[in-house]
């Protein structure tokens, strides 16, 4: 059979009947909110490359927590943003129970508890000096091994807060095993990983460089993955899921639909996607200028990523499109 018999466009007359056709469909709960915290904040400070996301103040940040979790939203993850007198070289305020980022987990927990995933980054870079993701060796390059020592210790601090969920976002070899036996170690078994493992070095994390301050001169390419590459990020996947990651995610989300498609096909485990600042900042910038339709272009993104296979994802926009879908 074929036209005239068959019309597709029979299924496209009403909404009705599109509604009940629609094969894709973003829930509240598969949308994760990144939250920043600024140390020594009283009042939430804009960040002008992300028009609309703030750099919270630890009850600023309770709030939006509040009114994520009354919106469904599924998880919240965690930026700590030191003051510049606790960067050192080797990010040890991201291992300080008192350093901004444990705060703010043990804020979250006391705020809103078992009632949404509260997840935390967990990588150096916000608290280093210089920028990167781990420790220097004395030649500059980011020290692999001597990083993963102290992601270890991070991990601990962070489970002691309580979070519930840790990002390792650093994309050193090894990073997931480590932690996971770290956490093992801490009697920590039921804090689960959320792998970042195919995070590719791009253009996409500008605005992000301002929300958390970063100090960083030149760029992380290498540790992060070459934009060009899709076997390579199938191969990051196989060892995260390996090492005992319980969620692989993909980022930036929406110039990688291919990824993420690829690592859907191939693993068991959840897979999630970072629909990264970039990506925010363009949506926001051109609807400012009255060029696309704000709220379509936010659904149609989501919908995508979400048509390519991750299940869940982090996005700035996840309390306002919950609170849309409710
Ligand atoms: C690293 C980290 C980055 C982002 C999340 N975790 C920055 C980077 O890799 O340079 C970017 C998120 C975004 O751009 O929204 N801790």
């Amino acid at each position: 059979m074929s036209f005239p018999d068959v019309r597709p466009r029979r299924l496209r007359r009403t909404p009705a009947l599109r509604r009940l056709v629609e094969e894709t469909r973003v829930a509240p709960s598969e949308l994760v909110l990144p939250l920043f915290l600024k140390e020594g904040l009283t009042e939430p400070r804009a960040i002008s490359s992300m028009p609309g996301v703030v750099q919270h103040s630890r009850e600023s940040l309770r709030k939006a927590a509040h009114e994520a979790v009354s919106a469904g939203v599924g998880g919240l993850m965690l930026f700590g943003v030191p003051t510049d007198e606790h960067k050192d070289a080797t990010g040890s305020a991201g291992l300080d129970p008192s350093g901004i980022l444990n705060v703010g987990i043990r804020d979250l927990v006391a705020e809103v508890g078992d009632s949404t995933v509260i997840m935390s980054d967990l990588c150096l870079d916000e608290f280093t000096s210089h920028g990167h993701c781990g420790v220097l060796a004395t030649d500059g390059s980011v020290d692999n091994d001597a990083t993963l020592a102290i992601y270890a210790d991070m991990a601990v601090a962070q489970a002691d807060a309580g979070a519930h969920m840790v990002g390792p976002s650093g994309m050193m070899d090894g990073q997931v095993g480590v932690v996971r036996h770290a956490l093992d170690k801490a009697g920590y078994q039921d804090t689960s990983i959320l792998a970042y493992s195919a995070k590719y070095a791009g253009a996409f994390y500008g605005p992000f460089r301002e929300a958390v301050e970063s100090t960083l001169q030149g760029d992380r390419r290498q540790y992060q993955q070459d934009p060009p590459n899709l076997r390579e990020a199938l191969r990051e996947v196989d060892l995260d899921v390996a090492e005992g990651a319980d969620i692989v995610m993909v980022k930036p989300a929406l110039a990688y639909l291919d990824v993420i498609a690829a690592i859907r096909d191939r693993v068991t485990v959840p897979v999630a996607a970072y629909q990264v600042s970039g990506e925010y900042a363009m949506v926001e910038a051109a609807a400012a200028n009255g060029w696309i339709d704000r709220d379509r272009v936010i659904a149609e993104s989501l919908t995508s990523i979400k048509r390519a296979g991750a299940q869940i994802i982090l996005t700035y926009w996840a309390t306002e499109v919950a609170q849309r879908l409710r």
